[in-house]
């Protein structure tokens, strides 16, 4: 009745912001990420009798309040669905410093669905797995596989056709991410809340639905192509619209701080000087820069030299989640 998954972060290349449903967490457009290899979520969930509900262990620390009820609320998903009456103590870390403002629920989530279904001996999908991942967080149902990954939105009510599945492994092009930490403070205003808000508000909100089709098409034809331009220009592109729209909600969602912005100028700049770059920022000040392999380190050195970055993170494209632990 336990089980230990590990899963990785990603990063989306064309962004998710936005609901259809907010109780099932529908997207309200589909996304494509990749999956990051060097940040992962180990969590270990045990179904433990007698307790009165789920016990969170956020790198040793017990976790309550919002967190715990997410997380117990999602548990409550796995306990309906195997008929199992425990509550469980789950244990979860990540491979990275969580102050770095790097937590994300997509590993998080990703991890918990799988250890929490393995251990509740529950025989499920890919696909069932990524529409219970993304109850738990939207950006979590692409964690499940490695490499390219894409989430569609589906038209259903149930959500049974919003789902993540892979569109390359790790292996297919071997791209890497830079992640220029540019403050270390954990974020105001959460993705969950900020897109609730600009649903309601951003008078953006209608166009950033109705061009999602066009970006999601293009970066699936970029992928195919190994077009790496294409690839770089399209997610350049849904990274600031998505912030467009989030800068025109009210209250404004600006999740820059100074050192991101001169991060855009510098990839810019680069580009400008001959190396193919391209960078991407999701709800927070964090700068993530893609480039092929061949250019890791030089970037790498251009983004460390610039004033303000704490540090850079570098990664290659990750596996899909997996277990690593299993026991009755
Ligand atoms: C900016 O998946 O964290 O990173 O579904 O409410 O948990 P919830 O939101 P979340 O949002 C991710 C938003 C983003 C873009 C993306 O990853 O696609």
């Amino acid at each position: 009745m336990k089980a230990t998954a590990i899963a990785h972060s990603n990063i989306a290349l064309v962004k998710y912001w936005g609901k259809r449903n907010g109780a099932l967490n529908l997207p309200a457009v589909g996304s494509i990420s990749i999956t990051l290899d060097a940040l992962s979520t180990t969590t270990n969930v045990e179904f433990v009798p007698g307790l009165n509900k789920d016990q969170l262990f956020l790198n040793d620390i017990q976790v309550e309040g919002k967190e715990q009820i997410r997380v117990q609320n999602f548990m409550n998903l796995v306990r309906r669905e195997s008929g199992i009456k425990n509550y469980t103590v789950i244990k979860s870390g990540n491979n990275f410093p969580t102050a770095a403002g790097l937590a994300s629920s997509a590993s998080a989530f990703a991890a918990l669905a799988l250890a929490g279904t393995t251990a509740a001996g529950l025989k499920v999908t890919k696909k069932d797995l990524t529409i219970l991942a993304r109850i738990g967080s939207g950006s979590a149902a692409r964690s499940i596989f490695g490499g390219f990954v894409e989430m569609h939105k589906g038209i259903y009510k149930n959500g049974s056709d919003a789902f993540a599945e892979p569109l390359a492994d790790e292996n297919y092009w071997d791209l890497r991410v830079l992640i220029a930490v540019t403050s270390e403070s954990k974020k105001k205003i959460g993705s969950t809340d900020g897109m609730t808000q600009s649903k309601k508000t951003s008078p953006y909100y209608r166009n950033w639905i109705a061009a999602s089709p066009k970006d999601l098409s293009g970066m699936r034809a970029a992928i195919k192509q190994k077009n790496f331009t294409k690839l770089g220009e399209i997610s350049e592109f849904s990274c600031l619209k998505m912030h467009a729209l989030a800068l025109a909600t009210t209250p404004a969602l600006i999740y820059w701080n100074g050192t991101t912005v001169d991060g855009m100028h510098l990839i810019r700049e680069l580009r400008g000087k001959g190396s193919e770059v391209y960078f991407t920022i999701d709800a927070g000040p964090q700068l993530k820069a893609i480039c092929q392999a061949k250019d890791e380190h030089k970037i790498k050195r251009e983004l460390e030299a610039l004033p303000g970055v704490v540090r850079v993170i570098s990664t290659k494209i990750g596996g899909p989640a997996r277990i690593i632990g299993e026991s009755v």
